[in-house]
């Protein structure tokens, strides 16, 4: 079996094109404030592609670059500020250390990452409230390509407060109805669990984590890692998953296009409800 490549990127440009239209019918162009602290590059090349999808939509994106050497308190009062006058806010990680809990700052109606505890809190309750980015984008893909979890075993690998913890109880609601193993890095036979998967998501961060020893044949295998390798741009599954895996989705190409746009998405949400 060769896996079918979910096209993140089309389905990306898709939801661009109904943002456009949205943010066309707007009496005044949705804000979003990014800021950075310090110069790591691959945060630099997020905040591009950011920038550059929202020039595509029509929102207003202001890039506020501090140096590193910036306090803690200074960009206290920048968030503080932001609040006044945006519709969305995103803080880049990383940040220097001890500066993360200055993201709880950013109030939770202009928290379009979906960081904010309120927000996450509100996917435990299921209430609407905004949406971490990833894993809304990866219950859009699913959706989008005929993938339902309704009644799915699906396998999430990693635990973490960005995607392993939401996507998995996103999963959990009523209404997407899968059944959710989580997988985490003291799992004792890890094999197991992946192999029983319809639908596996891989978001630990590390190359090579899934092997195709590990996939069902025909699951849905959606990779979240992003990897920068001497080979180049990887995920956390080793090519051969391509060999047994029904559909999987390419680094790059396929999660990451869809993070970008659900952030947009988030934006426009925002926007839409001042
Ligand atoms: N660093 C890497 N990904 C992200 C993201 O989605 N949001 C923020 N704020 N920082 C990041």
């Amino acid at each position: 079996m060769t896996a079918n490549l979910i096209d993140g990127k089309k389905i990306a440009k898709e939801i661009e094109l109904e943002l456009q239209s949205k943010v066309s019918q707007m009496a005044t162009p949705p804000t979003l404030s990014v800021v950075q602290v310090g110069d790591d590059p691959a945060s630099t090349s997020y905040i591009r592609a950011k920038a550059n999808a929202a020039e595509r939509i029509g929102i207003n994106l202001t890039h506020h670059h501090l140096s590193s050497k910036t306090s803690k308190k200074e960009l206290e009062n920048l968030v503080n500020k932001l609040n006044k006058t945006e519709d969305g806010i995103i803080v880049q990680l990383p940040l220097p250390y001890g500066f993360e809990s200055v993201l709880d700052l950013i109030e939770p109606e202009n928290d379009v990452d979906g960081f904010h505890p309120i927000n996450l809190g509100k996917i435990v309750q299921e209430t609407s409230g905004m949406k971490p980015c990833t894993p809304a984008g990866i219950i859009e893909l699913l959706s989008r390509t005929g993938n339902n979890p309704s009644g799915k075993n699906v396998v999430v690998v990693g635990r973490s407060t960005i995607v392993g913890k939401p996507i998995s109880l996103l999963l959990l609601q009523k209404g997407i109805d899968a059944t959710v193993t989580v997988c985490h890095s003291r799992t004792s036979d890890i094999q197991k669990f992946c192999k029983e998967a319809d639908i596996l998501i891989v978001a630990v961060g590390y190359p090579n984590t899934v092997t195709k020893e590990m996939v069902k044949p025909g699951a849905v295998v959606i990779d979240v890692g992003v990897n920068r390798t001497d080979e180049g741009l990887v995920g956390d599954t080793s090519f051969d998953v391509r060999d047994v895996a029904g559909a999987l989705t390419p680094v790059p190409g396929g999660v990451g296009p869809m993070t970008v746009v659900m952030l947009m998405s988030n934006v426009v949400e925002a926007a839409s409800k001042k």
